[in-house]
């Protein structure tokens, strides 16, 4: 009976981290893609519903141990439902990356939990090795984003929801390629700045031979590495590794923070939420708080980007307005190509 009891408790436990994750993953995608709105959704006493949902859940898995009736699993699926569901909800744009990395993890414990279950060796460690890995990445991230793990995955315990009203900010000017290789001649230090948009055109190649005309002609060329650039941590220096760039030119945000107040272009090749001066400056944010690159205290920003489509967090970046950025549209491969 002991090893019925613990079988029984493993069904409610995946069905409910599967559940949690199901619709955690839905509002995920939801956000993400701009079907519903990015902001946190604050219900009154959302902490006391987020613990009542894991009480009312300890208490059915124990019923279910004792006495496994089909009404007491359907009951626990549709708390777990609405709880992955309003946990996900609660989370704003900004803290979006580390959820959507939170929810591998989860997926990784429930196949764990199905494993002890189904008695299946390979399936606990797969999925302990996809819950481990995706838990240490949301950690990592967290730090490189300034956001505290346990606030994250509480559904934004402790979080003030930000408003993140939809501001106005102007204008954007546009340049050319022609443009910005005449800046780029006239300059004497220049910055470039990867984002994601970076991997996903495979411009890694033109940048680095850019960066080598560049330096032929004796301007100083330097990267400047967000540590949430891209998808992956380290995902800029993978690619600016396998097109040769050397190391020494390729340093961290906070390595060069300090020094784009004496450069004089900034190239952000398809990066968006890593350069938000929002982080920094704007308290109303969804991204307040992240550390960003400061690009644009350099005396030019150029961003290569094919919109003026916003990053992965979800909202606008008020540096696309600023006086002294321009926007050249379009492939980040093909412009830089241009320009080189
Ligand atoms: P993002 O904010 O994701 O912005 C990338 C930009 O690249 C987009 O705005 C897009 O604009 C542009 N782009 C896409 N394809 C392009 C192309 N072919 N040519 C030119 N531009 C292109 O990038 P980021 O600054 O690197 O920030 C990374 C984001 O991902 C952060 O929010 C971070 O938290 C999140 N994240 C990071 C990780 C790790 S560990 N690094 C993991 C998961 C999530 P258009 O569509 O207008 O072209």
């Amino acid at each position: 009976l002991g090893t019925l009891g613990i079988h029984h408790a493993e069904v409610l436990i995946g069905v409910f981290i599967g559940a949690v994750t199901f619709t955690g993953s839905v509002v995920a995608y939801l956000k993400l893609a701009a079907r519903i709105n990015s902001k946190p959704l604050v219900l009154p006493g959302k902490n006391a519903l987020n613990v009542g949902a894991l009480v009312v859940l300890l208490v059915l898995t124990v019923l279910f141990t004792i006495e496994p009736a089909l009404w007491l699993l359907v009951a626990a699926t549709a708390v777990a439902l609405a709880l992955g569901w309003h946990l996900v909800a609660s989370i704003g744009g900004g803290d979006m990356p580390v959820v959507v990395s939170m929810l591998n993890s989860y997926s990784g414990w429930a196949a764990a939990a199905s494993g002890f279950l189904l008695g299946n060796d390979l399936l606990i460690v797969t999925g302990a090795l996809v819950g481990s890995s995706g838990a240490y990445l949301s950690y990592i991230m967290c730090k490189a984003m300034n956001r505290s793990f346990l606030s994250v995955i509480a559904g934004g315990f402790g979080i003030e929801a930000p408003s993140g009203s939809d501001v106005d900010y102007g204008e954007h000017q546009e340049i050319t390629a022609q443009g910005a290789a005449e800046a780029l001649a006239a300059a004497r230090s220049v910055v470039i700045t990867p984002g994601y948009g970076m991997a996903v055109a495979q411009a890694q190649y033109p940048v680095a031979e850019l960066a080598s005309k560049l330096r032929a002609r004796g301007v100083e060329v330097r990267f400047g590495i967000h540590p949430v650039a891209g998808r992956l941590p380290g995902h800029m220096n993978v690619l600016l590794a396998e097109a040769k760039v050397p190391y020494d030119v390729v340093l961290e945000m906070d390595e060069i923070n300090d020094d784009f107040a004496d450069t004089d272009v900034v190239l952000v090749i398809g990066a968006n939420d890593t350069v938000n001066p929002a982080g920094a400056e704007d308290p109303s944010s969804p991204l307040a708080g992240m550390p960003v690159l400061t690009v644009w205290e350099a005396g030019q920003v150029i961003v290569f980007k094919r919109s003026m489509a916003s990053g992965y967090a979800g909202v606008q970046n008020p540096l696309f307005f600023r006086e002294n950025t321009a926007m050249l549209f379009g492939d980040a491969k093909t412009r830089v190509e241009d320009i080189v």
